[in-house]
């Protein structure tokens, strides 16, 4: 087929595969399962040419993919992953949400993988790990927004002991990235960066607008993952009903119907479909996330967090005989309830964004001038530690944004449960490993340091923000 031009055209065109909704059939990437308590896999971070709609592109990706394979593996199983670094860059290897040890060749965000070297990860999870959908991405600090904008990211599914029946399930990988006329990642002005970049073309398992097909009364499990290094996807999903099964961590209590949800990045959903006749998008509205007008004394060009414009990801075409019905969902393994457990210790947590080292906001001083992304007044420092809790407490945790700014704050291997939301008590059992702070804002939540020793990290998932410094250090003893 011809490749069409035109800004906004050209991924209708294309070869095979062309149907109603303009794009080609979904692709799931290619799923590695685990088998008698193991998954062994070798992956290589290294650039890659992929197809993305009519053009080659020049990416980074795992094995050659984008994205990289999915992992599907079970609560007390062993995880292991030989990684090879092929970037020109350090790398290495973060198992998002995961519930492992993050010491020695675990989840260890302090490892570095230099240019042509290998590291041997070795991640256990234990017996009762929460099913749900995980992912995985390089974390090595001042690197980490480039790797993830150039394609590097894959899904992590932890399977459910009761799964839901379901006629198919669909891992849903959604990324962004800009590309220049030759196929190349676009470079990333200083303002994208602060404001965190939002790229161009955003993509659903590496593809551009891809159609689906099912038949009526279909049930589907969908696990959308936002890959994206900044950009919050607000999903719609017209004529059809949309549940959620579960966020980042685990099984929600009970289904929620909804009409549309917000995943920050790095923020997994698991949506039940009960599929109704007909044709529907799945759509990506604009999500106000602040700015950093005024910051730099007016408003600043190009520091838009991209377009106002609602983006089509995903065409879902329903026709043909209707199927069985579903029947009920039974219920799943939820987390604790950390709400009426006692608190061992409380503590604040600030995120700023400031001019310069000072921490002073003012008017810009010069094109290259930099802002300072803190937690708690510091940039990070691998060899500070500021948070020291104890293993086996509950502590409660405000999160407060002193910025005009959202920052989705992500806290490795324990996951979070917000008890209270712009001052108010959040009703239903909410676990998440990726909580928004809106701008000015604040959110509290509690975690369960339950196991595991040793030190990580917490940060803005808004990547360019952690890349800049706005990351933490913890140590669990
Ligand atoms: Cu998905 Cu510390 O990151
Ligand atoms: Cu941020």
């Amino acid at each position: 087929a011809a490749a069409v031009g035109g800004a906004g055209l050209w991924w209708t065109s294309g070869g095979g595969g062309e149907a109603l909704g303009g794009g080609r059939e979904l692709v799931q990437p290619e799923v590695l399962s685990s088998r008698d308590g193991a998954l062994d896999l070798a992956l290589e971070a290294a650039p890659a040419r992929v197809r993305i709609g009519a053009r080659t592109a020049h990416v980074q990706a795992f094995n050659g993919s984008l994205p990289g394979p999915t992992l599907r593996v079970r609560p007390g199983d062993t995880l292991r992953v030989a990684m090879t670094n092929g970037l020109e860059a350090p790398t290495n290897l973060h198992v998002h949400g995961l519930h492992v040890s993050p010491e020695d060749n675990g989840d260890n965000p302090f490892v570095s993988i230099a240019p042509g070297d290998s590291f041997d990860y070795d991640f256990s999870l234990p017996d009762d790990h929460p099913p749900g959908t995980y992912w995985y991405h390089p974390h090595r600090h001042g690197h980490v927004a480039d790797q993830l904008a150039a394609g590097l990211y894959g899904a992590i599914v932890v399977e459910d002991p009761d799964p839901v029946p379901v006629a198919r399930e669909r891992v849903l990988v959604v990324s962004d990235l800009t590309l220049d006329d030759s196929g190349n990642l676009a470079e990333v002005s200083p303002p994208q960066r602060m404001m965190g970049r939002e790229g161009e073309t955003v993509l659903v398992n590496g593809q551009v607008r891809p159609r689906a097909g099912a038949a009526p009364g279909e049930r589907e499990l969908w696990r959308v993952v936002n890959a994206c290094p900044a950009r919050y996807l607000r999903l719609t999903l017209d004529g059809q009903t949309l549940r959620l099964l579960g966020r980042d961590v685990g099984r929600l209590p009970e289904p929620v119907e909804l009409t549309e949800v917000t995943l920050a990045p790095g923020n997994r959903v698991e949506l039940l479909v009960d599929t109704r006749e007909g044709a529907s998008t799945l759509t990506a509205a604009p999500v106000d996330r602040g700015s950093m007008d005024g910051m730099m004394g007016g408003a600043m060009p190009g520091d838009g967090p991209g377009t106002d414009e609602p983006i089509e990801l995903l065409t879902l075409e329903v026709t043909g005989d209707r199927a069985a019905d579903a029947g009920p969902v039974p219920p799943g393994p939820v987390l604790r309830d950390l709400r009426e457990e006692p608190v061992a210790a409380r503590r604040t947590l600030d995120f700023a964004m400031g001019m310069g080292m000072g921490g002073m906001m003012g008017g810009m001083r010069g094109p290259g001038q930099m802002m300072s992304f803190t937690i708690d007044g510091r940039p990070f420092d691998a060899e500070r530690t500021d948070q020291r809790v104890r293993v086996g407490t509950v502590e409660e945790w405000t999160l407060t944004n002193s910025s005009p700014m959202d920052h989705p704050m992500h806290l490795h291997v324990w996951p979070m449960q917000v008890v209270t939301e712009a001052g108010r008590e959040v009703a239903a059992p909410r676990w998440l490993d990726v909580v928004n702070v809106p701008a000015f804002g604040e959110v509290t939540v509690r975690v369960a340091f339950d196991d595991f020793a040793g030190r990580t990290v917490y940060h803005c998932h808004i990547l360019d923000h952690e890349d800049l410094g706005m990351m933490g250090t913890l140590e669990a003893r």
